[in-house]
């Protein structure tokens, strides 16, 4: 029983059916959050327009000079609509990343740490092969609470369990990102990274691929979003395209079965496991402490604004309102 209380407990099913949790996850989540948008290699079409919708919001990336010989200096990130302004931050290895809003922290200051990992590699080499995009009905973080454990690969996942023995599997928590470590004898292979809230990048089978599970109003909603990289023949691509499908497959479908539970409430709350599920309890805890932070801002908010307005009664005018 001791044990039992130590371990973290998971975040509770209404939390995943609420449209109004997710309006207060968009403000003191995703608004203020880094998102990872892709290597280099994925805008190296001059003038194309790369578009995201994040939490709805619409940010562009292009790139302007594509033809210079790295490829890098031309890209730009902006809101579609004018008046939002948001940061970006290309990593000198190659990643680009961008924010929402201007409310978020500094990239150093959000992903820490981030760039003494990611600059041990070269990003800019393999070249954008494929993106896809479909809908699912699962909120956003039954996905992520996928990701972010190998509890379940062993029987959803055959085919990458014979690769990546779940036996090795560990995750490593930093700051606002995990990094998963499927097997410490692959070096150049099998390297996964979640970057907290919606994004993955994930370096194995050959080829690399990241996704995004962008959350929709309505929380039993996301759509997924991959891109592929690969250099190689057509061939060789389809087949490493197959392998990593068929394992996105597995955990769409799980998803989806796990939604319908917490919709069903099946399930209300329980505890994770600190060894096998430490990277479900990091970025759940993430979202919870977001959470109640901007809910506690947002009354703050409307008691300061109900005593001006009681104020303003008092007065019997509204130059007090503009005074205080
Ligand atoms: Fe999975």
């Amino acid at each position: 029983m001791e044990s039992l209380r130590k371990s973290p407990r998971t975040l509770p099913a209404s939390w995943y059916c609420s449209s109004a949790l997710y309006q207060l996850e968009r403000r003191g989540v995703f608004k203020k959050a880094w998102h990872f948008l892709g290597p280099v290699t994925r805008f190296q079409k001059e003038f194309e327009k790369v578009v995201y919708e994040i939490a709805q919001v619409t940010i562009v990336v292009e790139n302007k000079t594509a033809k210079r010989e790295d490829g890098t200096d031309g890209i730009i990130v902006y809101a579609e609509d004018e008046s939002t302004k948001i940061k970006s931050h290309l990593t000198p290895s190659g990643l680009l990343f961008a924010t929402l809003s201007a409310d978020s922290p500094s990239f150093e200051d959000y992903f820490g740490g981030l760039e003494e990992l990611t600059n041990k590699i070269d990003f800019t080499k393999l070249p954008h092969r494929r993106s896809i995009s479909y809908e699912g009905r699962f909120n956003w973080k039954t996905m992520i609470d996928g990701y972010q454990e190998c509890l379940h690969c062993q029987y959803t996942h055959p085919t990458f369990s014979k690769y990546y023995p779940p036996a090795f599997y560990k995750v490593e928590n930093h700051n606002n990102f995990s990094q998963h470590i499927a097997d410490p004898s692959k070096q150049s292979d099998g390297l996964f990274l979640y970057f907290f809230p919606i994004c993955t990048l994930n370096v194995y089978g050959g080829g690399m691929s990241s996704f995004r599970t962008l959350p929709s109003p309505n929380p039993g909603v996301s759509r997924m979003e991959f891109d592929y990289y690969y250099s190689g023949t057509d061939e060789e691509f389809e087949e490493y395209f197959k392998f990593v499908r068929q394992v996105a497959m597995e955990d769409f479908e799980l998803c989806e079965k796990a939604q319908a539970n917490l919709e069903r409430g099946v399930y209300a709350e329980g505890v994770l496991n600190p060894v096998k599920e430490n990277g479900v309890a990091f970025y759940q805890q993430k979202v919870r402490e977001s959470v109640y932070r901007q809910h506690a801002e947002e009354e703050a908010e409307k008691d300061r604004g109900d005593k001006v307005a009681q104020v303003a009664e008092v007065n019997g005018t509204a130059s007090v309102v503009v005074a205080t």
